[in-house]
């Protein structure tokens, strides 16, 4: 009895969060759904998204999972329960996501993935993405643009394996820096997965998991953190000076980057980050982070409302490229980035009215 009262009372809790919703069924048209608030990223999209959805006369309801597969499911039965038409979701795990799209495809509803593609299912209709792939190869030219002499220390780090865009960054990034870890330009001080696979060019979805596995900071900066500890503690004297670091979003870069800063025998380092963070932004201008990868959330966010509308009123969806996610091949809208550096910052991040120069000190 005490369990059943338990039960019912849990599902009084979870229907006053989120279940209220079901009585107002066909009030929203766009649903968008996000991984967690969490990451400055995902902010800079919902930013976005609430100035492009001021501009439509649809309704659109954008709600964010927190990490979780879970609230992420729980939110796409909401929206579902609100009579959305199309659903625009970045999820938390790329291959967990698809059974909470299938349901949204069940119901009628057009879906598709935003910036980091759904894996290993038929329901993703679309993709609107930035071209991952050249993020990473933007990084490893970066560090290979900044390489003077042979026998120079590289350390890799990798996003979130439950990520496709992980394995797209690091694919772009190994297709720069491998020909020069082969010629011995480079050596991988920090991943014995990555030496074992160094004379392969092109690295198999099963070689890339490997080195995933080993250096990946889950896009947390905390895991970031304790993993360059543990490299630079287990590095030699020899194995430090000049470093070449490839992290491989911002949050992670400040935080590898602080880690670097503070070991005696690191004489120097240039690193990489992406997704120009307002704190990066300003470690940039400050010289204690060499670069990021500029991903303009604003077109990202108006080409995936673009695409929702036109889907909307039975026209045709633009789409310039496809991406194969496991199950098929997925039609796709790819937007260029911009690499970012103490010498174009101003032009590129203020003078485009992205940030205001207020936001940061010393520009
Ligand atoms: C990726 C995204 C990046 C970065 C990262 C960490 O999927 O494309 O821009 O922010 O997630 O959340």
């Amino acid at each position: 009895m005490k369990k059943f009262v338990c039960m019912m009372l849990t599902a009084a809790l979870c229907l006053s969060l989120f279940g209220g919703v079901a009585l107002a069924s066909g009030t929203v048209d766009i649903g968008i759904v996000l991984p967690t608030k969490d990451e400055p990223r995902w902010l800079q999209d919902q930013a976005r998204f609430e100035s492009v959805i001021a501009d439509t006369p649809y309704t659109v309801e954008v709600l964010f999972s927190q990490g979780s597969s879970a609230v992420e499911r729980t939110n796409i039965e909401t929206l579902i329960s609100k009579g959305i038409k199309v659903l625009i979701i970045c999820a938390h795990d790329a291959d967990a996501a698809g059974l909470s799209v299938e349901l949204a495809k069940e119901a009628g509803i057009t879906v598709i993935s935003y910036d980091r593609l759904i894996t290993n299912t038929e329901a993703v209709d679309y993709y609107v993405t930035f071209d991952s792939v050249s993020v990473g190869e933007a990084m490893g030219k970066y560090l290979a643009d900044n390489v003077k002499e042979k026998a120079q220390s590289l350390y890799l780090y990798a996003g979130a394996a439950s990520d496709n865009n992980a394995f797209l960054f690091f694919e772009g990034a190994w297709n720069i820096l491998q020909p020069l870890i082969a010629d011995g330009t480079f050596v991988i001080r920090n991943s014995s997965e990555a030496v074992a696979l160094q004379a392969e060019p092109k690295l198999t979805r099963e070689q890339l998991s490997k080195i995933i596995g080993q250096v990946t900071t889950e896009w947390d900066f905390n895991v970031a953190k304790s993993k360059a500890e543990a490299h630079l503690t287990a590095a030699t004297k020899d194995e430090k000076g000049l470093c070449f670091v490839l992290a491989p979003n911002d949050g992670t870069a400040r935080s590898i980057g602080d880690v670097f800063a503070a070991d005696a025998d690191v004489n120097g380092y240039y690193i990489t980050g992406q997704d120009a963070e307002i704190a990066s932004v300003q470690y940039i201008i400050d010289g204690k982070q060499s670069m990021t990868v500029f991903k303009d959330t604003r077109t990202l966010a108006q080409d995936a409302m673009d695409m929702a509308i036109a889907l909307i009123k039975g026209e045709e969806a633009k789409t310039d490229v496809t991406y194969n996610n496991g199950a098929k091949e997925v039609p796709s809208k790819q937007t260029a980035v911009t690499v970012v550096t103490k010498d174009n910052v101003k032009d590129v991040l203020i003078d485009s009215g992205y940030y205001a120069s207020s936001q940061f000190t010393g520009l």
